[in-house]
This record gives structure tokens, C-alpha cells and sequence, in this order.
């Protein structure tokens, strides 16, 4: 037998400095998607995801978390394993930057650098991003705020080996030009192009001294290797590069790199001269995606309008979250996340169209065969062919649209035959059919036909929706015979085997009622920013000119604590008869326990006076459950109840946070009895 063709896929490294947001869920399951998808079509796949552990933003990070850089990372990364397991990610290797086998490759690479000439000793000053991790030129940070994120770069001067860039410039100029797909979406190369290479490659300073969280150079002490070095070197570490190369030699150079749009400069300047100097193969795509904001701009931890993948797949389930990452926004483009747009493609794809076909066809089946799945007749009508044509001719529209990662037409071409399907049954009538004489046979081809294109459409909804087809395939009593689930079978129509007994056990994905989502996800997004991000809750969402708030000083701005301050002194003012709208009660806590999952929340039993209620607060890194157990504080009652990881949150407690973060319960004295109200 031939061996099969490879196919190798990475995604950045996360920084894990924080949680992941659904932002940067969209790559991972954008690369999950494609390589479910080579995996179907009969590739050796490698899929590479993990951690980019060093630098100074992460040792930053961990001292404002009052933790050792290496246990604050041990736990951000433990979670995002945690997410990549809800979101069905299957990866083959989860790298981590500070593992050994890393570590020592990098050290190995840099004296090769090194010791070839392609590093050498020199002094850097100029300016710094941390956030980006990025140099950069006076001209380039003109104004003093980096011209990636927006926000300040601050001034370096220090020891630094540096790389000859500007050596391989020419040939890198020469590349991009000779291989068009190189850079993809073109617009991009462009960019990189006319931005960076023309205007002239600096020499790239590859090490630090005024911080120690990174992979030491091995001959010059003090010095750290810089993380981008660091990082982009994961791609071949990983694949045991200098030490046991046996997938080094299977699946170097990469098919793609894919990442957001705004981390391809590194990977198509920095990553490929790196590669030359190394004397390996350059990867063969470099894919950068679009971003993915919110109505009310970027979505950033500082500002606290994140949007986290973890609820939103604990409510709605993991197949339903990533159809419509891939779905909603053609891969390359920028595109808004809403929670509207989100419950509407759940209703109408989900529920309506794919739902609905499976359930209709098995409502069918089981009214009219038993059942048991019938046996079509010979001959066909024009509908029957129309619709055969379209599910063979679909696997084939779908790869070629998969070559160019274009998810959000595959998956359109995959319900175009959904579509076709519901359509055929409204042409066929089937319980007409089954009410009139001699119609037996047609009834039976036309059921047959919809159990044949359900079976279509479940294997091919598997890269996107992995969890899917087997809920498909055991209704339809298929889930024991692989032979009907693989690609190979979907190049003929009509392999069901009659004779088989398919049952309705479940909704596949049963209609939501928007209004009430949108405002149980609402209410916890509210909730959770008031209660976990207090600084960043206060802050109005518009500045008084109308401005976002990133336009008066960018995000980082938000997380200083005088901005704390300034806000709260822009409150309005109210008049009283505000102020008797809140139902404020004295309420005494009965019992606490933590919530599962949620490192922030409690959940608490409150005794407001007239009834007993369920509180969940952001209150875990402030308070242990014992120290809150037996405290009378004060409560506003009548706000609006949210649910938070799926438990019900009726009312608030009032705490106060200080400019450091730091808060306090407003406890009251032993004396006031519970439910006594605030006037
Ligand atoms: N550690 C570097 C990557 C090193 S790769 C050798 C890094 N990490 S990151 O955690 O900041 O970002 C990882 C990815 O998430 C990037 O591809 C970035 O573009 C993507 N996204 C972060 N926020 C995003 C959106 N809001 N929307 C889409 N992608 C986003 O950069």
C-alpha cells in the first residue's frame, strides 16, 4: 500500500497569561476542523497546538498574580487543556515552551545561529511592546503606543545579541513573489510586503537582560533568549528537531501555520529568514484569520468584555459553539461575535434545518415502515436524481473549499444538500404517498433517499461537528457499521441497507427560545463583570463625547487603578426616588461552597428575611467559605436574577473594592436582624 500523504497544521502557542477567550478558540477549532477533515480524507496528520510560556508579559503577569511564573502558568495551562477537551479539539501534541525538550532545542539553534555568524553581540535601544512582545522603531511607535495593540511601548536600552536580518531579506522578498499561496489571504502578503520588507529589515535584537523568565543563552549569562525566538521555533521542536527526527523527517515543512491576522508578520518575516539560516524547507502556507470583535470593539481581558467559550459550551454543547465559529464569519475576514447572531444560526441551521430533516425522516420511518429501513425502487424521478447528484457532487465542493480554508463555504455548501433535503420532502408529499393506493414503492424510494443524504450529511458534518454524527447514526441504527461512515462511502448513493431499524431517541438540537437565552447570557456577562472585574465594571462603556474607551488611552488604561477612581467621581447623579428603587436588605449567610469549574465564584445560601435565596458572588479569591459562613452584610434584592455556570444568582451582595482590587463585604452589625431594609 502507498504511505499516505501528510499533512501538518499548528496554531499559535497561547500565551497563557490569562484565559483563553472565544477569540482564540476560533484558530483552535478552525485547525481542529481542518485536521478532522485531511484525517477523513485519508491524510497522516499532525496537529500541533500549546503554550508559549516565557517572556516578560508572562513573568509580569505571574507578579501581579503574586505566583512563581512557572505555577501561574501550570494552572492557566491546566485550564486551557480543560477547554481544548470541551471544544473536542484532537490535537496530537500540546507543546509547552518551558518543557525540556524544547528548552535544550532552542539553546541548540541559537549557538547554531551563533557560531555560523547569523547572531552577533550588540547593544539595543529603542522601544519595547510587552503585550505584543514585539520591537519596534521610534518611527514605527511613533506617538509612543504600539502600532499593533495601541498601547504604550516603553523604552529599552540593553545588552543584546542580535540576527542578521537585512542578510536574508533578498531571498525572502524573492520567495513571497515566487510563491504566491505563500502568505494567504493575499492582502496580507501585501502588507508584509510594501510595511516591512521594502521599507528595509532592521537586525533583530533575539535576547534579553532585564528580566530572567525565558531560555538562557548558554554562553552569555543574564541573558534570556527572546520569546519569539523562542516561540516560532515550537513548530519544529516539537516535532523532535536535533534529537529523535523521525517526525521531523514525516511531516517538516508544515502545510500550514494558522493564526489571527495580527501575529503573521512574525511568522511570515521572522519564521522563514530563521528557517533559511537553519538550512530547512520553509513551511508552505502561512493562513492569517480575521478578528473577531464584539458589537462594542475588541475583545479584551482588561476591559472585561470577553466572551467565554467554557459557558457558552456548557449551555449550548461544543458542536453547536464551533459550527458557528466556523460558520458565521469566511475565514480571513474580521467579524463580530453577538449572542444574537449566535442563537439565531442555532434556530435556523441547527434546529430548524439539519435538526428538523433527521426528525421528520425518522417520524416517517417509524409511522410508516416500523422502523425498519424500506428498499427504493429501480427507477427514479427527477427530484431522486436531482438530489443524489447534489450529495455526490458535495464531498468534492467541500475538500476544494477546505484547500483554501474557506470553512464558512463548506459548511454553506453542506447545508446547501441539508436544504435540498428538507425541499425533497416537501416535493414528494411523503404522507400523501402513504394515503394513496399503489404509492407503497414510491414512499419507500423516497424515505430510503433521506436516510442515504442523512448518511451524506453525517460524515461530512464531522470535521466541523464531531459530536454529531454518531447522535445521527444511532437513530438511524448505523452506528455499529463504519463502512457507511467513511469518506470512500460517500462515493456512491445508495449503501443503506435496507432492512435496518432506525429509532427516534432525541432532538438533535432542539429550538431555543432567543429572548430568554439572550437574557440568562445577558445577565451572567453583566454579572460577571460586575462582580469579577470591579474596576473595569465601573468604567463606562462610552466616553462622554462618545468615544470607546480605547480611543481615550487605550485598554491598558482601563486597568489602572486611578482610573478606578476617575470613573466612579463620573457617576451621575440621582435623585432619591432612584436610589428607593433598590430593594437593599440585611441578609445573614446560612452556608457557602465553592463553585465547580469557576476559580472566582460562591455560591451562597442568604437568609433575606421573608425567604431563604441562592447568591452566587465573585467572591473566591477574596473570601474562603468558612470566613463567610455566619455574616450578616447587605444585599440588593430586587435585581434581576442571572444564571451563572448554571446556577440560578438571586441577588447581589454589596461589597467595596478598594484602587489595589482588593474587596470587602459591607458587614452590619449582629444587632440587625435578616431582611431589614436599607433607607
Ligand atoms: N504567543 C503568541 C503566538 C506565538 S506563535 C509562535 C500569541 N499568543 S496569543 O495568546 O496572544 O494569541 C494567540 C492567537 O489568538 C493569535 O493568533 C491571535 O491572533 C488570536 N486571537 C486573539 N484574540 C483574537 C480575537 N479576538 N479574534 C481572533 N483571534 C484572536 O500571540
Amino acid at each position: 500500500m502507498p504511505a499516505k500523504k501528510t499533512y501538518y497544521i499548528t496554531t499559535p502557542i497561547y500565551y497563557p497569561s490569562n484565559k483563553l477567550h472565544i477569540g482564540n478558540s476560533y484558530t483552535t477549532v478552525a485547525a481542529d476542523a481542518m485536521a478532522r477533515f485531511k484525517r477523513l480524507t485519508g491524510y497522516d496528520v499532525w496537529f500541533l497546538t500549546g503554550t508559549d510560556e516565557h517572556g516578560q508579559k508572562i513573568q509580569r503577569s505571574a507578579e501581579a498574580a503574586g505566583k512563581s511564573p512557572q505555577v501561574f502558568v501550570d494552572e492557566i495551562v491546566a485550564w486551557i487543556k480543560d477547554l481544548w477537551s470541551a471544544l473536542d479539539i484532537s490535537y496530537d501534541d500540546f507543546i509547552r515552551t518551558t518543557e525540556k525538550r524544547h528548552r535544550e532545542t532552542v539553546q541548540k539553534i541559537f549557538v547554531k545561529l551563533y557560531e555560523q555568524g547569523d547572531i552577533y553581540e550588540g547593544r539595543y535601544e529603542g522601544w519595547y511592546c510587552t503585550p505584543c512582545e514585539a520591537f519596534w522603531t521610534a518611527r514605527q511607535a511613533e506617538g509612543g503606543n504600539c502600532p499593533d495593540c495601541g498601547r504604550p511601548v516603553e523604552l529599552v536600552a540593553e545588552e543584546g545579541y542580535f540576527f542578521r536580518m537585512s542578510k536574508y531579506a533578498d531571498r525572502l522578498l524573492q520567495h513571497l513573489e515566487n510563491h504566491p499561496e505563500f502568505i494567504q489571504p493575499p492582502s496580507r502578503k501585501n502588507e508584509m510586503i510594501n510595511n516591512f520588507l521594502r521599507p528595509g529589515l532592521e537586525d533583530l535584537c533575539v535576547s534579553r537582560t532585564t528580566f530572567n523568565w525565558g531560555i538562557p543563552v548558554p554562553f552569555a549569562r543574564g541573558h534570556v533568549i527572546y520569546v519569539w525566538l523562542d516561540a516560532l521555533s515550537n513548530y519544529i521542536t516539537a516535532l523532535g528537531y536535533q534529537r529523535d527526527e523521525t517526525l521531523f523527517k514525516k511531516f517538516w515543512p508544515a502545510d500550514v501555520h494558522l493564526m489571527g491576522k495580527d501575529i503573521v508578520r512574525f511568522h511570515a518575516i521572522y519564521w522563514p529568514i530563521f528557517l533559511m539560516a537553519l538550512g530547512l524547507p520553509l513551511p508552505r502556507q502561512i493562513f492569517g484569520h480575521g478578528w473577531l470583535t464584539l458589537k462594542e470593539g475588541k475583545m479584551s481581558k482588561s476591559r472585561g468584555n470577553v466572551v467565554d467559550p467554557m459557558v457558552l459550551v456548557e449551555r449550548y454543547g461544543s458542536d453547536s459553539v464551533r459550527y458557528f465559529l466556523l460558520r458565521e464569519i469566511p475565514f480571513g475576514a474580521d467579524g463580530v461575535f453577538s449572542n444574537e447572531a449566535m442563537l439565531q444560526r442555532f434556530n435556523t441551521d441547527l434546529a430548524n434545518d439539519l435538526g428538523n430533516l433527521l426528525s421528520r425522516t425518522l417520524t416517517m420511518l417509524e409511522r410508516y415502515y416500523g422502523g425498519v429501513i424500506p428498499s427504493p425502487a429501480a427507477e427514479t424521478e427527477a427530484s431522486d436524481r436531482e438530489l443524489m447528484e447534489l450529495a455526490l457532487e458535495t464531498p468534492g465542493r467541500m475538500e476544494a473549499l477546505m484547500d483554501k480554508l474557506q470553512f464558512s463555504g463548506a459548511l454553506e455548501a453542506l447545508w446547501t444538500l441539508v436544504k435540498r433535503s428538507n425541499k425533497y420532502i416537501d416535493e414528494n408529499t411523503p404522507w400523501a404517498l402513504a394515503r394513496e393506493e399503489g404509492q407503497r414503492q414510491r414512499l419507500g424510494t423516497v424515505l430510503y433517499n433521506l436516510c442515504e443524504s442523512l448518511r451524506f450529511i453525517s460524515v461530512l458534518v464531522s470535521p466541523y461537528m464531531p459530536r454529531t454524527p454518531r447522535r445521527i447514526w444511532s437513530q438511524l441504527g448505523i452506528v455499529d457499521l463504519p463502512e457507511l461512515q467513511t469518506w470512500e462511502s460517500l462515493s456512491r448513493f445508495g449503501l443503506f441497507r435496507p432492512g435496518l431499524k432506525a429509532s427516534r431517541t432525541e432532538d438533535l438540537f432542539p429550538r431555543l427560545n432567543i429572548e430568554e437565552e439572550l437574557n440568562s447570557l445577558m445577565g451572567e456577562e453583566e454579572y460577571l463583570r460586575k462582580q469579577e472585574e470591579v474596576p473595569v465594571a465601573v468604567a463606562p462603556r462610552r466616553q462622554p463625547d462618545g468615544a470607546a474607551p480605547e480611543a481615550a488611552g487605550g485598554p491598558e488604561r482601563a486597568r489602572a487603578p486611578q482610573e478606578g477612581r476617575e470613573t466612579r467621581e463620573t457617576k451621575e447623579q440621582i435623585s432619591l426616588d432612584d436610589f428607593a428603587r433598590l430593594d437593599i436588605r440585611v441578609g445573614e449567610i446560612m452556608s457557602v461552597e465553592p463553585v465547580p469549574g469557576a476559580d472566582k465564584l460562591l455560591k451562597m445560601m442568604v437568609n433575606l428575611g421573608t425567604e431563604e435565596r441562592q447568591i452566587i458572588a465573585g467572591l473566591a479569591k477574596h473570601y474562603t467559605p468558612a470566613e463567610l459562613t455566619g455574616k450578616k452584610a447587605l444585599f440588593l434584592a430586587n435585581l434581576k436574577p442571572a444564571k451563572l455556570r448554571g446556577l440560578l444568582s438571586e441577588g447581589m451582595i454589596l461589597a467595596a473594592t478598594d484602587v489595589s482590587g482588593k474587596v470587602v463585604i459591607t458587614t452590619v452589625d449582629d444587632d440587625a436582624a435578616p431582611g431589614s431594609r436599607i433607607s
